[in-house]
């Protein structure tokens, strides 16, 4: 396998940006970032033009991110009423529904204008006001691209709930928000299973105040409960509304979404992403890292719930006034070729998934990519963690037929859009590697341990960012204290990304994985700590100490170390059992791959469990734990290690 993989002659040459367009606006973006931003802050349309740029410091105690702050403009009028005039019957979103048998959805720019209007007026009409917050706990169906753009017309910010969480994390977030207003469905169909999302909304509304207003779509058909005076059907509202919704003016800095993501400690955070930068870097970033050109279909496979669904399937693409597929099902749902299938059938130019997903699929074999005509794609991209050489190399082959350039996008909840990157035309690829940064992003590789600057191209340590970019988090929603201490006290004056990396000496970067207890699995982010506190809730459960192992498909596996109250036997009844109740308490995702009875776990004599022990035992490698002479009892050690669960 070679090591570098630039896109072919006929790419490059209808690219948007080719190798030196790359460097020279990349040294403009770093040499004067009010230039720079101020000419592409003119890709949206601003009710009242911006004249200040760029407002930021990392300065710890006074970090302060503005961007474009004296602008107004309306997000969901730049994403489908500038279009309309001039592309009003193209269409702006293809439904692919989970089951193939079901009819998919195009609709067009002015049927999501007729829509969204119809939907902001049900908003209204339900006392939700501009800075009001509204939960959107939805399947994968045109209502969520709706709802989304119905609270940036009015000026309320949406905060979504991935479909797979469960009522108490669903009930956590409405409260966190203090949201006005959830937006469910019935259940959501994945794979042929269905999810009870109104059930499980109304368990969730019992822990909220009961102001709270439920809007049902009914998507399934499926029997719910009803209260009457709470919850109201979306569908029957919205075809009663009037179409006509003006957009509201709002500042630069309003915010337009909160979305809860895990941190290495306590509860999610709500990190908050404001209107104009957001929007300004969310449609660059997929217009130049996918070289979406006008008329091609773009398919982001992420799910709403998390912000690469934000950033890549609604509003990059739609401020673009690209069709995008939205896509309600399930990679192997009913079969291991659908995603090549839907490829075939709406003709993809551009797709973009997880490797976690590449690398299941990879298990299933070639005939089912075989079977689909994969000619239209012309870039596939990669998100979510780093992609394994067998996997880049499967996917470039099988699907990509060694044609299409493969963009690696590493980037965060936290940065709104890709922060390093290969753009196509400009920077070939090395498999596992996301390359270099984007326009207005200044990487630094920092010690861990010292926090100095590696100045040298070749450098290892922590990856950090020197400078703000417009798709920057302004702050967690009402802790603006744990904003700046979650992300600017580590590294002071930087913003650090919690990960690890290596600059390579052509100045390509390599993520190496979340240095925190952050851990990525199936490229969903977990927090060990919130794992923690739903197991030590169960009243079988004295302590539990979550690491993650390195797992096959999902990268990451959740391996949890459970020591039980002194009356209560281990058994296999129990394993399931705190499994179940793990799901229960967060959602599936959540769920413990391993669990090993632990009657002691390594404690220095301060009592601070020493994870880095645990992470060695999970992942098999216990014959080189390190210094242990600080552990209060070392022999607990050797328990560990002679019943580990995780012997590959
Ligand atoms: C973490 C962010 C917004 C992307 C979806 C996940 C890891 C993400 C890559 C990549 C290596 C990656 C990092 C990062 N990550 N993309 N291309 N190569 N690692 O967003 O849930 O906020 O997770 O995902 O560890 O910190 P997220």
């Amino acid at each position: 396998m070679p090591d570098i993989y630039p896109a072919s002659d006929e790419f490059v040459a209808q690219a948007h940006v080719d190798s030196d367009m790359y460097e020279k606006m990349y040294a403009a973006s770093i040499s004067d970032p009010d230039a720079f931003w101020g000419e592409h802050g003119k890709r949206i349309d601003w009710i009242k033009p911006f004249t200040k740029v760029k407002n930021t410091t990392f300065e710890l105690g006074k970090v302060d991110i503005k961007w474009f702050e004296d602008g107004t403009l309306n997000v969901s009028a730049n994403c489908i009423d500038r279009h309309v005039a001039t592309r009003g019957d193209q269409t702006a979103i293809i439904w692919e529904p989970d089951d193939p048998k079901t009819p998919s959805q195009h609709i067009t720019y002015r049927e999501l204008l007729d829509q969204t209007s119809r939907m902001a007026n049900v908003l209204k009409a339900q006392g939700v006001e501009k800075g009001d917050r509204v939960i959107i706990y939805l399947p994968m169906i045109p209502e969520a691209a709706y709802a989304m753009l119905a609270c940036a017309r009015i000026g309320a910010i949406h905060s979504i709930v991935f479909a797979g969480f469960s009522p108490d994390a669903l009930a956590d977030r409405i409260n966190g928000s203090g949201a006005k207003a959830v937006i469910t469905a019935d259940s959501a169909p994945r794979g042929g299973r269905r999810t009870p999302l109104k059930t499980n909304t109304d368990k969730a509304l019992q822990h909220c105040s009961d102001t709270v207003k439920c809007l049902v779509v009914k998507h399934t058909g499926d029997q719910t409960t009803w209260v009457d005076g709470r919850d109201i059907d979306v569908r029957a509202e919205m075809a009663a509304a009037s179409a006509d919704c003006p957009p509201a003016e709002v500042g630069a800095e309003d915010p337009l979404f909160i979305l809860y993501t895990s941190g290495s400690t306590g509860k999610p955070k709500g990190v908050v992403h404001t209107s104009g930068g957001y929007l300004v870097y969310a449609s660059m970033t997929q217009q130049m890292t996918f070289d979406y050109h006008d008329g091609d279909v773009f398919w982001c496979t992420a799910d709403v719930g998390w912000v690469t669904g934000h950033s890549y399937i609604v509003y990059g693409p739609l401020a673009n006034g690209a069709t995008t597929v939205m896509f309600e099902g399930v990679p192997t749902f009913p079969d291991a070729g659908r995603f090549w299938e839907v490829c075939a059938k709406h003709k993809v130019n551009q797709f973009y998934t997880a490797p976690t997903a590449i690398r299941a699929l990879m298990g299933q074999g070639t005939e089912w990519v075989e079977k689909h005509d994969l000619s239209s794609l012309k870039l596939l991209g990669s998100v979510g963690e780093p992609i394994n050489p067998e996997a880049w190399n499967w996917y470039n082959t099988h699907v990509g037929k060694g044609r299409c350039p493969i963009v690696d996008t590493f980037w965060q909840t936290e940065t709104g859009g890709h922060m390093i990157t290969s753009l196509p035309g400009a920077i070939p690829n090395k498999p596992g590697s996301a390359t270099k940064p984007f326009f207005g992003v200044q990487p630094e590789v920092l010690d861990a341990a010292t926090a100095e600057v590696q100045t040298g191209t070749v450098a290892e340590g922590v990856l950090c960012i020197k400078d703000s970019w417009p798709g920057q988090m302004r702050t967690l929603w009402g802790d603006h204290a744990r904003f700046e201490e979650a992300y600017f006290s580590q590294y002071k004056g930087y913003y650090f990304t919690g990960d690890g990396c290596r600059r390579d000496e052509d100045g390509y970067y390599w993520i190496t994985g979340r240095v925190d207890d952050v851990i990525n699995v199936s490229g969903h982010r977990m927090g060990t700590a919130e794992v923690e506190s739903a197991l030590v809730a169960h009243e079988a459960v004295a302590e539990a100490a979550v690491v993650g192992y390195p797992h096959d498909i999902k990268g990451q596996g959740i391996y949890a170390y459970v020591t039980l109250m002194n009356d209560v036997e281990p058994s296999e009844e129990l394993r399931k059992d705190l499994v179940k109740w793990v799901r229960q308490e967060i959602g599936p995702i959540a769920s413990p791959d391993l669990i090993q009875w632990s009657p002691g776990l390594p404690k220095t004599r301060s009592g601070k469990i020493m994870r880095r022990i645990l992470r060695k035992i999970a992942e098999n490698d216990y014959g080189a734990l390190g210094d242990i002479s600080t552990l209060a009892e070392p022999a607990v050690v050797d328990d560990l290690i002679e019943n580990r669960m995780n012997r590959a």
